[in-house]
């Protein structure tokens, strides 16, 4: 039997009542089912990018981090802007990925949503034009003043947004299929 298809979606930010962990699940529900849609949990277990250690065996977090990646057919990123650019903690995770290649090639979704976010945004279509990623003209979406247009649970009410993240979706599974 054909196993599933699988997208992996990444977030910017870990704390815990994150708005864009809470976009990342509010995604799900325009995912057809078919998708095995998983939100990795564990990018604040990762060791800082070192090149050092990035050997034979790399620690055990990137280890599974990155064959997480290699069954990945699709992947989403959605991250907020800090200071001005991509959050470390989402920047180390890429910097694992430059000599694995696991994300070659691959569809990647980017969604950023912030306060203004122009910034972030364009720094992590650049941080992943040097992984080679598959990042294609309607697979991008910029959400400014993003807490304004958000609800509690992290779906947003903007007629707006929420086409734009439903066309940036199909477009993803578009690309996968
Ligand atoms: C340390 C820090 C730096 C930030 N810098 C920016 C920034 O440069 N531009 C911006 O639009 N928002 C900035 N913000 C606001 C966050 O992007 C915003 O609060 C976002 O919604 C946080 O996402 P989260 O709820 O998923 O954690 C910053 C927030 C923090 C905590």
């Amino acid at each position: 039997m054909e196993s599933n298809k699988v997208i992996v979606a990444l977030s910017g930010s870990i704390r815990d009542n994150s708005s864009t962990q809470k976009s990342l699940k509010s995604l799900g529900s325009y995912i057809p089912n078919e998708f095995d849609y998983i939100i990795y949990d564990g990018l604040q277990k990762l060791p800082h990018f070192n090149p050092e250690l990035d050997g034979e065996t790399p620690p055990l977090e990137v280890q599974s981090f990155r064959a997480l990646l290699d069954k990945a057919d699709g992947v989403v990123i959605c991250t907020p802007e800090y200071i001005k650019g991509v959050p470390g903690v989402l920047k180390n995770a890429l910097e694992w990925l430059v000599s694995s290649a696991n994300l070659y090639t691959k569809p990647v979704a980017v969604i950023t949503s912030s306060g203004g976010g122009e910034n972030a945004h364009q720094a992590l279509q650049l941080n992943l034009s040097m992984l080679n990623v598959d990042v294609s003209e309607g697979r991008t979406l910029l959400i400014s003043g993003a807490n304004s247009k958000q609800s509690e649970n992290g779906e947003f009410a903007n007629h707006e947004v929420v086409q734009s993240l439903k066309d940036l979706i199909s477009n993803l599974i578009e690309q996968i299929k």
